[in-house]
């Protein structure tokens, strides 16, 4: 199954190193509160989602194809949108979503989320799909976009009967993981000494 996504590594060789100890990786989670209360309600999360996940993708692609200076990032050099780039990395996010809510944040996760942050930055953007674009993504839209990936996202999560305060509780759940995860994917834009 997982190796049918193209460019999704999860757990193989080819995947970064996170230089983050298991012990500074368990901080992280205790500074943004994460415990097993929100990996349960992840779990949920993932229940509700999983038919809906091409749906919350519309409305993300929507969202960086109608502002040009996040469109930038999936076009070439000069400007022209590079639909297939999109394509590619719109079955990688559909997986994303998956494992944000499934996996366990294990050692593999750890790596992964080094990767996820790599692809981002001018190591290794664009090398993944064999495309010609911008060479990084400005760390400030990686932090900003907490916000709108959060926020969009709780409307499905609401789609499915729960309780007003089950949704609460994923929709909570999901925010501290993605900060946690956008919080790793700065550690290579950064000189270490500083992260
Ligand atoms: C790649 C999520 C911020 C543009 C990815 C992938 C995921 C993801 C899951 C695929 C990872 C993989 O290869 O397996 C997110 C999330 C963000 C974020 C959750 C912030 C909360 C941004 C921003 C942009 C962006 C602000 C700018 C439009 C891209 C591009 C790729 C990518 C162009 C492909 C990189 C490559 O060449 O490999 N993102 N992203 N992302 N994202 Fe983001």
């Amino acid at each position: 199954m997982e190796t049918a996504i193209a460019g999704y590594t999860y757990g193989s060789d080819a995947v970064a190193r996170s230089p983050l100890s298991a012990e500074e990786f368990d901080l992280l989670k205790k500074t943004v509160l994460f415990g097993a209360e929100d990996e349960r309600y992840l779990r949920l999360a993932g229940e509700v989602l999983a038919d809906q996940i091409e749906a919350v993708l519309d409305v993300w692609y929507g969202f960086v194809g109608s502002h040009p200076h996040l469109a930038i990032y999936f076009s070439s050099p000069e400007g022209v949108l590079d639909t297939e780039y999109l394509t590619r990395v719109r079955a990688r996010f559909h997986q994303w979503i998956l494992d944000t809510c499934n996996r366990p944040y294990d050692t593999d996760w750890l790596n992964y989320q080094q990767e996820i942050g790599l692809r981002h930055t001018r190591a290794k953007k664009n090398l993944t799909d064999h495309v010609r674009s911008v060479p990084y993504i400005g760390m400030r839209y990686m932090i900003a976009f907490i916000y709108p990936i959060t926020a969009t996202v709780k409307p499905f999560l609401a789609n499915k009967g729960h309780s007003a305060e089950e949704v609460e509780k994923m929709h909570q759940a999901w925010f501290k993981s993605i900060v946690l995860q956008v919080t790793l994917w700065c550690l290579p834009y950064v000189e270490p000494a500083n992260f």
